[in-house]
């Protein structure tokens, strides 16, 4: 198969184009305002299976036909849906097995999208008819570059389907209802099962008390699990449709960054390149962008992605749908660049008139001309991806710091009982990235089955759940010479969310030389603290209560019953260190404690450290790119450290130099020394 990057020739520029909602005398309108702003790439097809399909027995292609005609001559490429996101109303009212079943146990009638339960026979069927017509039919057409399998796939059902689906799916699992019983830990509460059909899916009917919160994690934890992969299922049904038509057509689905109901980590592996939809808050720090674009490459195996969708200037979702600000479009497409896309794509290329998008702007606005503020920063970057070429393609990051995330763990924080109602799992990971962000020094994310190898540092911020086997990953990672940074609650509980006896942090202990006897919650008005390094820092949330076993100490509790206790250990483990931190502080002793732990492992900052300013390296066969990001309201004047040409305006800076980037500027250097 050939890899998207060897599909196209530049990075590709355009977006969700829905020309069935319009005349076709718009339509040749578009075609014109693409050519005027760059674009080269339309997404279509996505919602239109109610369109191609109008009757159980009949399909209709004539629309799309035209479209795809269209777009053909017009010299576009494409990337072609398979319009399963939003099934059509006859088939809700026909087959209401398609509907879904709700969190509190209301069956859904039609509407919205994104709506059908994912182990319904209809839908199985019917989706997998569509795509495998689509394909067939649009096969010959050399300018697809990219399947896109539905759209945005998430939610979850609680319906009879599926919960007959999730006993098969635990039986395959666990083989015996003694092992179910023995996972779940079911004697608590007198909830041991006899016979397969007395599992019920756990919502606000059965276990949950609140949508997150459960009094069963085993089962809920396995429900994530469970409705995770059968919705996989359904995308890896139209996939195989697709690929058996168009092996050489690289398939993906739009991913949505920190998603909570899918496992991305396992989803990553059947996609052939990895696509996601970036919709920040307008005041979303530039850390927690690239941290998206981050975890969206890792979960991609450290391929490049594709930016599927952004707005070019507002959405219509947000609870303050502001603008985004002149340059902060083409900012933060070069941001996405900077990190790994090989695309540049909006949602969506012209604006609807009716239903709850009208208000989201698209690159063509309901003024329909090429006269709007949006149009023309879209024309402006066109000009410049065309200018930027092919040399990006494929290049790809070089990190030595790795931060461990995962699903699993991420379910299982969320849907436990004590010890803190405030512990949120993306906020710690943030926590850490920000640090090394703000450092410039660059991360890859890693998942429980990802290689250690390449890296120096691992971070795995609140490491609750320890699969099996991670343990002696990290174990030898360390014994290599790794060094490996963990927080507070980590080690707890194996995969079933039943703790690991003998002593927190578990598994870990002997890695990190300490004992976890007991832990502190506190509540958000009051804190501890802690010294490190000569200074004070405050301890928040949860606090750890260690003894060393080993483990030198770097900081001690300054208050309570516990002062006096470590708050920070580093423990010499065969070559390599582990550091514990036994507590979450402020930004300010994160970088801190960052800084130190990189020098010490041989970490160095891709490059000097200025405020607003991000800093991302790409290489491939072509080179090593340098990106620098103003994201700042002041010009910044760096010194570059070594020669580089800026691929944009061509101007040469030797390494010594002084580079100036204005406000919401970016730099793309190609290094040449
Ligand atoms: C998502 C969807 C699009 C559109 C945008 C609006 O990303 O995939 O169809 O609804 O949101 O922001
Ligand atoms: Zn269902």
């Amino acid at each position: 198969m050939k890899k998207y990057s060897e599909k196209v020739n530049k990075i590709v520029y355009g977006g969700d184009y829905n020309p069935e909602q319009w005349p076709e005398d718009i339509w040749r309108e578009d075609m014109r305002l693409f050519k005027e702003a760059g674009i080269d790439i339309v997404t279509l097809n996505v919602f239109s299976w109610a369109a191609i399909q109008p009757s159980e027995e009949e399909y209709d292609f004539s629309k799309l036909d035209k479209i795809m005609e269209m777009v053909r001559e017009n010299g576009l490429k494409v990337c072609l849906a398979t319009s399963t996101g939003a099934h059509p109303a006859w088939m809700a009212k026909r087959h209401p097995d398609i509907l879904r079943v709700d969190f509190e146990g209301r069956k859904h009638k039609f509407g919205a999208r994104h709506n059908s339960c994912p182990n319904s026979p209809t839908y199985q069927k019917y989706s997998v008819k569509l795509a495998e017509k689509i394909a067939g039919r649009y096969k010959g057409y050399e300018n697809i570059v990219a399947w896109h399998i539905s759209n945005e796939y998430g939610g979850e059902c609680y319906c009879e389907n599926c919960e007959r689906a999730f006993r098969a799916w635990l039986r395959e699992k666990y083989k015996t209802l003694e092992e179910v019983n023995r996972a779940w830990n079911t004697s608590f509460w007198g909830h041991t099962f006899y016979d397969w059909d007395e599992i019920v899916l756990p919502n606000a009917l059965s276990e949950h008390f609140e949508p997150e919160r459960s009094m069963f994690q085993g089962i809920t934890l396995d429900y994530r699990r469970f409705n995770s992969d059968s919705i996989l299922n359904c995308y890896r049904m139209e996939y195989d449709a697709v690929k058996k038509i168009t092996p050489d057509i690289p398939v993906t689905t739009n991913l949505m960054g920190f998603y909570p109901a899918l496992d991305y980590q396992k989803w990553g592996r059947y996609m052939d390149v990895v696509s996601w939809d970036n919709y920040p808050d307008v005041d979303a720090s530039p850390a927690e962008i690239a941290m998206q674009h981050d975890l969206m490459r890792g979960v991609g195996g450290g391929n490049p992605f594709l930016l599927m969708e952004q707005t070019p200037g507002v959405t219509n979702w947000h609870t303050y749908c502001a603008l985004k600000r002149p340059g902060v479009m083409r900012l933060w497409s070069y941001q996405a660049v900077a990190h790994g896309a090989d695309s540049v794509m909006f949602f969506q290329m012209r604006r609807s008139i009716g239903a709850c998008e009208k208000y989201h702007s698209a690159v063509i606005d309901h003024v329909g001309n090429g006269e709007t503020r949006v149009f023309k920063e879209t024309a402006a970057l066109g000009k410049e991806l065309k200018k930027l070429g092919g040399d990006l393609l494929g290049a790809v990051s070089d990190a030595k710091a790795a931060i461990y995330f995962d699903w699993d763990n991420w379910w299982a924080l969320n849907c436990t009982a004590g010890p803190t109602m405030d512990l949120e799992y993306k906020a710690q990971v943030l926590d850490y990235y920000k640090a090394l962000h703000g450092l410039n020094i660059p991360v890859d994310f890693v998942g429980a089955n990802d290689g250690l190898d390449k890296y120096k540092l691992l971070i795995a911020p609140v490491l609750y759940m320890t699969k099996t086997g991670y343990d002696e990953k990290v174990r030898r990672f360390v014994e290599h010479g790794g060094t490996f940074v963990t927080t507070f609650f980590s080690g707890i509980v194996d995969e079933h969310d039943l703790v690991i006896t003998g002593g927190y942090p578990g598994k870990l202990r002997d890695i990190l030389g300490i004992w976890a006897e007991e832990i502190d919650a506190l509540p958000r008005d009051k804190e501890n603290s802690f010294d490190y390094n000569g200074r004070t820092y405050p301890a928040r949330l949860l606090c750890d209560l260690i003894h060393p076993e080993g483990a030198k100490e770097l900081g001690a509790y300054q208050k309570d019953f516990y002062a006096g206790m470590p708050a920070v250990t580093v423990n010499e483990f065969g070559k390599g260190r582990a550091y514990y931190v036994a507590t979450r502080s402020d930004e300010h002793f994160f970088r801190a404690f960052l800084e130190d732990v990189c020098r010490e492992c041989g970490i160095k900052p891709l490059f000097e450290r200025a405020d607003g300013m991000e800093a991302t390296v790409r290489e491939n066969e072509n080179g090593r790119f340098l990106f620098l990001l103003n994201h700042g309201d002041r010009v910044l004047e760096v010194r570059a450290e070594e020669t580089c040409v800026d691929l944009l305006t061509e101007e040469r800076v030797s390494g010594g130099e002084e580079i100036r980037i204005e406000p919401k500027d970016v730099k793309i250097m190609r290094i040449t020394q």
